[in-house]
């Protein structure tokens, strides 16, 4: 079932099988007026608390919100951060667990990208690494709409698949390629024209990605999601700083291929591996 809290966010209970509010709650969120007694506080956050899905509607209910319009397209594409987040503030509040049910203390168990220098604070959720950690905020401007394309509340795949008590999974859909890949591939040395992988000849390049791209494939990085004079300032100071978006937090095996913008002096003779690429970014964010 749904419980609303201040502020109007929504959680859901650890039962998923009710889908409406308590009919106590129900009724005390449409009657009660704002500024009551403190006791009635909760019940009239509530009441100020309506649907965009139709405003006429001022009761809180668990499948509205649910299916609220603004998680598929064309809505998502128009939402701003706050309005995900008047429902789904969890996403910011939550913190990793200080400590695992089975003693093992967060602070002191760090996977090795978590000791880079530019890893900053504690551990964190993967959403806050993404939008409010310090790195994430001087080199990017991440929105929920950059991963979330529509999310089907629809039971796709439950796992463990089983037709009691499961978890769901799929429903969300961020579509990895399209993302992820893009700051957590593989650097394509190969395409570089680089004698090794980075880690073995970043030493004979001064340990310096400018210095080939302070003239190559300079037209980079102008897109809503990206900082792009914050990118090229940190890079001067250190190329781990690019390396960490083109290889060094490599989930994946492959790289993502580039759009190849046009930059000055660049070779009239289009590469064979280049051929087929976007000369432009994805559309959707490209920055004017
Ligand atoms: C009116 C309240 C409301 C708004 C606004 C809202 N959501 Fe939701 N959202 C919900 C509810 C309720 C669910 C169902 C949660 C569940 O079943 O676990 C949900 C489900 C989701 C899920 C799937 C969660 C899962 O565990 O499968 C995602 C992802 C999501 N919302 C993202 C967004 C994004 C992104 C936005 C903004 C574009 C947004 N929501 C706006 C209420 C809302
Ligand atoms: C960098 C990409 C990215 C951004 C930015 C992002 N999300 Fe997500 N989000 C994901 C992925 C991937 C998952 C699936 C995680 C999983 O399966 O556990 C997810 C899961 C969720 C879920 C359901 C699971 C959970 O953790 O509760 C909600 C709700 C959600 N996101 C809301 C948001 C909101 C609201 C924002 C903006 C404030 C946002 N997301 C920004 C990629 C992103
Ligand atoms: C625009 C670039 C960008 C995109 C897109 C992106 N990431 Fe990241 N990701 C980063 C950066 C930068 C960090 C390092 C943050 C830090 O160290 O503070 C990071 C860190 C991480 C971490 C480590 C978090 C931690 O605290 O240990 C995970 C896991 C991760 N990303 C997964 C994903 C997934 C999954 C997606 C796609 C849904 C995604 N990222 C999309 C740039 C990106
Ligand atoms: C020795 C010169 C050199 C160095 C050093 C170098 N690059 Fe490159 N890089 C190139 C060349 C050449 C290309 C391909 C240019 C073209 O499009 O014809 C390229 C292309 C790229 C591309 C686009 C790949 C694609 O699929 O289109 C990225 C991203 C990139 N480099 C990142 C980096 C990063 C990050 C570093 C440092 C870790 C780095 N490069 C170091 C020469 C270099
Ligand atoms: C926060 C993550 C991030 C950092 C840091 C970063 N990049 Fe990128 N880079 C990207 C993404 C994402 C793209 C693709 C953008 C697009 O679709 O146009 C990209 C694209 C590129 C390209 C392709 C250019 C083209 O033709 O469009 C080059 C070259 C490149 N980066 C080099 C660098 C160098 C050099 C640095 C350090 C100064 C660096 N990157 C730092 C995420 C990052």
């Amino acid at each position: 079932m749904l419980v609303v809290t201040a502020g109007g966010a929504c959680e859901k209970s650890p039962d998923r099988s009710e889908s409406m509010p308590e009919p106590a709650a129900a009724v005390a969120a449409t009657t009660s007026s704002p500024g009551a007694s403190s006791a009635a506080a909760t019940a009239s956050e509530a009441a100020a608390y309506t649907m965009s899905a139709s405003p006429a509607q001022s009761r809180p209910d668990y499948e509205r919100a649910r299916w609220d319009p603004i998680h598929f397209k064309p809505a998502i594409d128009e939402a701003a951060d706050e309005d995900c987040l008047r429902c789904h503030h969890e996403i910011l509040d939550r913190r990793p667990l200080e400590r695992s049910p089975a003693g093992i203390q967060a602070a002191t168990s760090l996977a090795w990208y978590q000791q880079l220098t530019t890893y900053a604070g504690p551990q964190e959720t993967f959403h806050r690494r993404h939008l409010v950690t310090p790195l994430a905020t001087r080199l990017m401007s991440l929105r929920c709409n950059t991963c979330h394309q529509g999310s089907s509340p629809r039971e796709e795949a439950p796992i463990p698949p089983v037709s009691g008590r499961a978890d769901f999974a799929l429903r969300k859909t961020v579509d990895p390629e399209t993302t992820c890949l893009k700051c957590h591939g593989q650097l394509n040395y190969q395409l570089m024209g680089l004698p090794g992988p980075w880690p073995d000849v970043r030493e004979t390049m001064g340990n310096n990605c400018l210095l080939c791209h302070a003239g190559i494939r300079t037209n980079r990085h102008r897109v809503t999601y990206l900082k792009a004079e914050a990118i090229d300032e940190a890079g001067k100071e250190s190329s781990d700083v690019c390396f960490g978006c083109h290889g060094g937090r490599s989930w994946y095996r492959i790289s993502y291929p580039y759009p190849r913008h046009a930059w000055p002096g660049m070779p009239e003779v289009v590469p064979d591996w280049a051929k087929g690429r976007p000369a432009e970014s994805e559309a959707r964010f490209v920055r004017q």
